[in-house]
């Protein structure tokens, strides 16, 4: 059986370091669980008029993505010791309108990435804060902050070094178990 993972990376950058991350945390993935990128940029600031009249389409497929995941992974960097924007508008389009809050029991787990020393903690535990109120099963261990990230892979996108290699294939064994044993339906 296979176990649909959407993924949400917080980054629009082409040369996006987290995207990078996202596509080699698809190849470590265990066998069985699927991941693929849900895109996020283009969908417009929410806007709960918008909601009582005509909903965005963009909002509509996001949503049905979401709902139609066993699990969500977001990859993310840092913004001002915070969430990027593009990233906490998703969440805020997913948890709307009232009483249809789509990330509702949708385990999930969080992993950030910054050039700093950091690793984007100050932006991991903030998207933690939004996950508690949205009513997500997140995992807590491993935690993931990838310090130095433009260093971690090669000119080819490739993880470079076997100590992240390994860290990041337990992250993803660990959230498959997560995804396995919090699963709702
Ligand atoms: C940053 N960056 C950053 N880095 C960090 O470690 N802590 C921070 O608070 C911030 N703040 C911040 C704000 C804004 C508006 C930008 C554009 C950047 C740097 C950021 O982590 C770095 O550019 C990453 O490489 C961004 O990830 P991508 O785009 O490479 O995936």
């Amino acid at each position: 059986m296979t176990t649909h993972v959407a993924v949400l990376v917080g980054s629009l950058r082409k040369a996006s370091v987290t995207r990078t991350l996202s596509r080699a945390l698809a190849e470590l993935a265990p066998e069985g669980l699927q991941l693929s990128a849900v895109e996020i940029g283009e969908m417009q600031f929410y806007n709960p008029d918008l909601d009582e009249t005509s909903p965005p389409a963009s909002w509509q497929a996001f949503r049905d993505r979401i709902r139609g995941s066993d699990g969500v992974l977001f990859v993310t960097p840092e913004y001002n010791r915070s969430v990027p924007a593009v990233l906490k508008n998703a969440l805020d389009v997913g948890s709307r309108p009232g009483g249809k809050n789509v990330w509702a029991g949708k385990p999930a787990a969080v992993i950030s990435a910054s050039r700093g020393a950091l690793g984007g903690f100050g932006a991991n535990h903030h998207l933690r804060q939004s996950l508690v109120c949205l009513d997500v099963p997140v995992l807590q261990q491993p935690e993931a902050y990838l310090g130095d990230a433009y260093n971690l892979f090669d000119d080819d996108g490739k993880l470079a070094n076997e100590t992240t290699s390994a860290f990041l294939s337990t992250f993803m064994e660990k959230f498959a178990a997560w995804i396995a044993t919090n699963r709702r339906t």
